[in-house]
């Protein structure tokens, strides 16, 4: 099994159209047969789907893809309590090879039909082997590894991520939804 999700452990509708959702998704450690490490089926988001992850317990590596062009891979670790931002349109995978996690995140959904739920492009040619407790990545040629956390500094998001959709009012979604769309028309993360 790869993992256990909790699907829309909350759900918040927006009036012009849309909706947020949090999931939850509990991992166990160790590799699959295929020496991969325990890991997320991994997808694009969509181009107007902001996405935004925070790790509750354990530790895991999340590598994400910023696409136009897809010529960088960010693979960094996130322990509890760090948060990743997914990039508009990004392609995003975890792995937990090293201990039980739980990732909770949040997500802005536009009014598509839910069969569209994630872009169908193919994913990027990345495998990873789970060698003397190291991940080993394989990447296409001419992708570059970037280890940094993508954690910008967002207004609206307080630390703890589960208790945010909770409380948020409509101008922190929109205030949020802004910025990252603004930081991912600025170029963030950069090349
Ligand atoms: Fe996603």
């Amino acid at each position: 099994m790869l993992y256990t999700a909790y699907r829309n452990v909350q759900i918040q509708e927006i009036s012009d159209g849309g909706f947020w959702h949090a999931d939850e998704v509990h991992y166990e450690s160790g590799s699959l047969e295929t020496s991969e490490p325990v890991r997320s089926i991994g997808h694009w988001n969509k181009p107007d789907q902001v996405e935004i992850f925070q790790v509750t317990s354990g530790r895991v590596m999340m590598i994400v893809v910023p696409r136009s062009p897809v010529d960088v891979i960010y693979a960094a670790n996130y322990a509890a309590g760090d948060s990743c931002v997914i990039p508009l349109g990004a392609f995003h995978l975890t792995y937990s090879p090293w201990t039980a996690s739980t990732v909770f995140n949040i997500s802005f959904e536009g009014a598509a039909p839910p069969d569209q739920k994630y872009d169908r492009h193919p994913a990027p040619e990345i495998s990873a082997v789970l060698e003397s407790n190291r991940i080993r990545l394989e990447t296409p040629a001419g992708m570059s590894v970037k280890t940094d956390q993508l954690s910008p500094v967002l207004s609206s998001v307080p630390s703890d991520l589960a208790k945010f959709l909770c409380a948020a009012r409509p101008s922190d979604l929109a205030e949020l939804r802004a910025e990252v769309a603004a930081l991912t028309a600025a170029g963030w993360p950069a090349r």
